[in-house]
């Protein structure tokens, strides 16, 4: 894997799709295992999550439908700290066991607006999956149930995504390269 430049600045591989499948599978294996004969609503939270999404929801061996969401919170490499909807939850979701998908948990402010809506639609549970979980940065009260890699608070790029639109169709992951760019 080679190093990667956007928007003049470098970044170096991280994490292989190799790695990323593998993980995905597991976490795919834990969610038949506990939703067998329920029937849950995925709901990925766009843009970012659809590469994790798609391949955490086909390797589900259970029942299970998936809607979208779309949440807005970032500049280039800051989050804003304000949390937009920008295309709403519509499928039914009162009564029934919700797993929300996001690539991403960061200061976890995002996620904890969306759940905020969430819960106030009734569903029977909610859990929250995520691809990458940065805990040092996290500053609102929220706590992953599936965790793909736990990384240091780092900029990244790759499956998903992005550096101001750009990168998520990247395979694997990078990091921004500190040294590279000093
Ligand atoms: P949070 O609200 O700070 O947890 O930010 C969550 C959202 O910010 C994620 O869904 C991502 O879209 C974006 N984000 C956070 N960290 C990164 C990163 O390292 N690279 C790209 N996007 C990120
Ligand atoms: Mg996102």
């Amino acid at each position: 894997m080679k190093k990667v430049t956007y928007n003049g600045l470098t970044f170096k591989p991280f994490i292989s799709s190799q790695q990323i499948a593998q993980r995905i599978e597991e976490i795919a294996a834990d969610i038949t295992r506990k939703y067998s004969g329920r029937n849950p609503l995925i709901v990925c939270v766009l843009n970012g999550a659809f590469p994790f999404a798609a391949d955490l929801f086909r390797a589900l061996d259970c029942d299970a439908e998936i809607a979208f969401v779309r949440l807005s919170s970032y500049a280039g490499t800051e989050s804003t700290g304000e949390v937009r909807q920008v295309v709403g939850l519509t499928d039914p979701v009162e009564g029934r066991p919700v797993i929300v998908v996001e690539d991403i948990i960061d200061t976890g402010r995002t996620m904890e607006k969306f759940l905020a809506d969430l819960r106030r639609m009734n569903p029977s549970d909610v859990e929250v999956a995520t691809l990458l979980f940065k805990p040092e940065s996290l500053k609102a009260d929220i706590k992953p149930d599936y965790v793909g890699f736990t990384i240091p608070p780092a900029f990244i790029i790759g499956f998903g995504l992005d550096l101001d639109g750009k990168a998520r169709n990247l395979k694997d992951i990078y990091v921004l390269d500190d040294e590279a760019n000093a």
